[in-house]
């Protein structure tokens, strides 16, 4: 049957399927946040932490979601249900914290089409302007969602993995000619590879922890539901526990890459214009839209030319999780209400770029600092980025740990595991002792003091902060109640419904 199901609609191959969950977990988190939060905390002693977490953490939480969409070969619900009835609603969970992701995520890889576009005219200077322009900003995030809807509207198969195919060797080819080209720079490169690696143990602290597994998580695409469908349409002949490693390794380098990237051309044009690096912004939307440009177009056409392959190599990363996003809800859409996945996936990028329109327009209010459109006092990306990131996704991935370590429970977990070709050998009494124990007590960690940000930022209390978890949890409220009256009851549907239709 799963065979069957492989040939008929699912990933053809291993590498395939690799690919498109590395599709997934390369994303904007690898390429604006790990390298900044890395040089923040301490360099390359992040890094050891950071792959610490990748490894212990991240990898066995990634097994686990992809074991519980693959044992299922269905929707995040129907699998989860396939588990115990009561936690159907995880899957809801795992499939709403994608979809909102979604809604602001458009709206940056919008930017990154637009900044692509524009690279030999210029971007420098202009990006306030650009996202508080309105329809240009809609027009450009229709246009990355037409990207992504094009390839999830072509199926799994025909869509997601021959896309994948192609465009993520072809990132990691730009991503190489970027690098290469920036180590190449001289003046101010080596200042840079200063700054992002050069371990300092004191920069160390309990925050950069937490920061080293929450960037572990997002980055790696977890508890975010897209690990448990790409699961779902592999089939034995797929190997869990050499994708898991492939696909980790794959996210990390790439992240190593970017900060390779970044730093030196960063610091290469603060030497030559004389600015302290400190006076630059490093982190995030401003690091990519704003810094970034200014210093490829200072060094003239080549410039331009390095500006085009990375915003390129930008886009193809964010369009490659977009596509992992859009496919959570179309399969739930499609193996529920039976819907075709034309009509589906054309419904949900519809409804997610309508959504969109108010985000985009938030942000080009914050950058023009018109204080306009906030919700509990951040803008709308902000505040959906927390709202998932902080608050449900840690809550989606303990709970995937608590699904197999707990309720299935060691013995049978690590046997159906061994069935699905997940073999620990002598390791499986680790395994099944971190996944029990270690993996949700350190997740719960991220959960409670992520919260306790929130509403007590440096020690006193928060209103806005209050809301935000307020907010979060009524949504998994909602979700839990949602699933007691629709879905419970019901046939939630498989990937047969799709794939082995007639
Ligand atoms: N992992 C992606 C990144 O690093 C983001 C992402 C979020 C992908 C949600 C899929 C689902 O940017």
């Amino acid at each position: 049957m799963q065979q069957e199901q492989t040939k008929k609609g699912g990933f053809t191959s291993g590498i395939g399927f690799v690919l498109a969950a590395a599709g997934s977990a390369v994303g904007l988190g690898n390429l604006w946040a790990f390298p900044f939060k890395t040089a923040e905390n301490g360099g390359a002693a992040f890094v050891f932490l950071y792959v610490a977490c990748v490894l212990f953490i991240g990898a066995i939480t990634m097994i686990c979601e992809m074991f519980i969409g693959k044992r299922a070969q269905a929707n995040p619900v129907t699998a989860f249900k396939g588990i115990s009835k009561k936690i159907g609603w995880v899957g809801l969970l795992a499939i709403a914290v994608p979809t909102i992701i979604c809604i602001y995520y458009s709206v940056l890889g919008g930017y990154t089409v637009r900044f692509t576009a524009n690279s030999f005219a210029g971007n420098a200077n202009n990006f306030a302007a650009f996202a508080g322009s309105g329809w240009p900003v809609i027009l450009f995030t229709a246009l990355f969602l037409a990207f992504a809807l094009v390839v999830v509207m072509a199926g799994v198969k025909g869509g997601i993995e021959k896309a994948s195919k192609v465009l993520m060797p072809a990132l990691f080819v730009l991503l190489v000619a970027v690098v290469i080209f920036v180590l190449c720079l001289g003046e101010g490169v080596s200042d840079g590879l200063k700054f992002f690696l050069v371990p300092d143990f004191s920069k160390v602290t309990f925050g950069s922890v937490l920061a080293a597994m929450g960037q572990a998580f997002y980055s790696l695409s977890l508890g975010m539901g897209t690990m448990i469908v790409y699961g779902s349409y592999t089939g034995k002949e797929i190997n869990m526990l050499k994708s898991t490693a492939m696909i980790c390794i794959f996210d990390t380098v790439v992240a190593l890459l970017a900060g390779l990237a970044i730093f030196p051309s960063v610091f290469h044009f603060a030497a030559k214009a004389g600015i302290p690096p400190d006076n630059l912004k490093l982190e995030g939307m401003m690091l990519m839209f704003e810094t970034l440009p200014k210093v490829f177009e200072s060094i003239g056409f080549i410039g331009n030319i390095i500006e085009f392959l990375f915003f390129a190599m930008v886009v193809i990363a964010a369009v490659t999780s977009v596509i992992s996003i859009m496919e959570v809800s179309s399969q739930f859409i499609i193996q529920k209400y039976g819907i075709s996945r034309k009509k589906a996936t054309a419904c949900i990028a519809a409804i997610l770029f309508v959504l969109s329109i108010p985000v985009g327009y938030s942000i080009g209010f914050k950058l023009n600092g018109t204080g306009k459109m906030t919700v509990f006092g951040l803008d709308w990306l902000s505040f959906l980025d927390t709202v998932t990131n902080t608050v449900l996704m840690p809550v989606c991935a303990l709970l995937a740990c608590v699904a197999v370590g707990w309720i299935m429970g060691p013995k049978r977990a690590l046997a159906e595991m061994e069935e699905h070709g997940v073999r620990f050998h002598r390791f499986g009494k680790v395994v099944a002792f971190m996944l029990r124990f270690v993996v949700p007590v350190l997740i719960a960690v991220i959960e409670v003091f992520g919260v306790i940000d929130l509403v007590f930022p440096m020690g006193s209390f928060n209103l806005n902060g209050l809301g935000i978890v307020l907010v979060a949890y009524g949504i998994l409220g909602i979700l839990i109640g949602a699933y007691f009256l629709f879905y419970h009851k019901t046939e939630t549907g498989t990937n047969a419904d799709e794939l082995l239709k007639p």
